[in-house]
């Protein structure tokens, strides 16, 4: 590819479309091509607001290809869950570079047509818009102990905990997903546990999905579960698995946090978000015990793995995005279809072992999918 600026198509012109638009703006390797949306009427009032030329303005990604200007080199798909399949597959069709909302689709089926469909384009990048893990106080968890391996040794286990009051209910299409919590907020979180422990959720070892009963919820708003956790190599070897807890809540009442607890064999990294506050800590033990530890602030920088260019969040998923494209596919978006279907599997085995009431075995549902 020639060193011209990349040109994206934003699908689905709604609320988290701005924050790309935003991202595209401000990225030296991007700009934003068209827009594509199929309320006529928004897209009729868009181009004004959006900066866009109005014949830019499509219903669908193949008119955008077969009427815009081109060259397009990515679709953005910020479209409702249930649209991410067929769109996905259709931007792959017509040879686009793609980032997907989560949640990465609505069936393990659905996830495994969309990573087939990329390995049959190698020379295409396909990315999940999980960004959180690149959002910096993630992303400092991780480099602090990248940067400590020594001191810390290996992970012993793992609390997430997310608790959250997003009022009587969720609007837009949100209303009608029957497990609304699982399918909006927690793959971020499962997609962060992956990335903060190069492991995978390799079990759920028990799950409940539910809404509490004051809840005005329709869909389910609550979501407990226990997970083991494991490298590839020892998928199949409990023995070197590790175990994590996560509560995950968008009805809880009084004190609303997020915490992560990251447990070595050395240490204690937390991280507490209250009212928007983040701060992260290290307990380095003093004793084998542990029972002398000292505390210390860790800061929280940007330079998501370790870029220069201190790019985060959207940003950074832009940047590897541009890598993969100038690379023809060879380096791929470290959240591409075959690391997503990983953390979109957490979400899904969810919903199976609550219905089964069965611990879930997870790479059942990637089986002779990857490698
Ligand atoms: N990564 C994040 O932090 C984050 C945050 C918010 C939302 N999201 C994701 O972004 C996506 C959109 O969420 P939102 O809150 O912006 O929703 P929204 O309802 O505000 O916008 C969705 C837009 O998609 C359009 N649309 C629906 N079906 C379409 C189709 N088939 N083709 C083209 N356009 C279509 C709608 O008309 C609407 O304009 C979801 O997947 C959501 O999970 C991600």
């Amino acid at each position: 590819m020639d060193n011209r600026v990349k040109r994206a198509i934003i699908v689905g012109i709604g609320g988290h479309a701005h924050v790309w638009k935003k991202a595209l703006d401000e990225h030296p390797d991007w700009e934003l091509a068209a827009i594509v949306d199929t309320d006529t009427d928004k897209l009729e009032h868009a181009p004004n607001s959006w900066g866009i030329n109005r014949k830019e303005a499509f219903t669908s990604i193949e008119e955008a290809i077969q009427f815009g200007k081109g060259p397009h080199d990515l679709a953005i798909l910020v479209t409702p869950t249930y649209t991410h399949h067929v769109l996905a597959m259709e931007s792959l069709e017509v040879g686009l570079n793609v980032i997907s909302e989560k949640n990465l689709a609505s069936s393990i089926d659905q996830g495994r047509q969309m990573v087939k469909a990329a390995k049959a384009n190698p020379h295409l990048c396909t990315a999940a818009g999980t960004q959180t893990r690149y959002f910096p106080q993630n992303w400092s968890l991780k480099k602090y102990y990248l940067e400590n391996k020594k001191t810390l040794g290996r992970i012993t286990s793992l609390n997430f905990s997310y608790l959250y009051n997003w009022g009587k209910t969720r609007q837009g299409w949100r209303r009608w997903l029957r497990d609304l919590f699982l399918e909006d907020m927690a793959p971020h979180h499962f997609d962060l546990m992956r990335y903060l422990t190069d492991m995978d959720i390799v079990q759920i070892q028990g799950a409940t999905n539910f809404k509490p009963t004051f809840s005005y919820f329709k869909g389910s708003s609550t979501t407990f579960a226990v997970f083991a956790l494991s490298t590839p190599e020892n998928y199949e070897n409990p023995d070197n698995w590790i175990y994590a807890t996560y509560r995950g809540d968008w009805q809880k009442k009084g004190k609303l946090q997020h915490t992560v607890e990251l447990n070595y064999e050395g240490g204690e990294l937390n991280l507490i978000e209250q009212k928007k506050e983040k701060k992260i800590e290290i307990s380095i033990f003093d004793d084998a015990e542990g029972f002398q530890y000292h505390n210390k602030p860790v800061p929280i920088t940007s330079d998501v793995e370790f870029n220069k260019k201190n790019y985060s969040s959207e940003l950074f998923l832009l940047e590897e995005m541009s890598i993969g494209i100038d690379s023809k596919g060879k380096i791929q978006p470290k959240t591409n279809y075959n690391d997503a279907i990983k953390s979109f599997a957490v979400s899904r085995g969810i919903v199976e072992s609550f219905e089964t009431g069965k611990s879930v075995y997870l790479p059942k549902y990637w089986k002779n999918l990857l490698g």
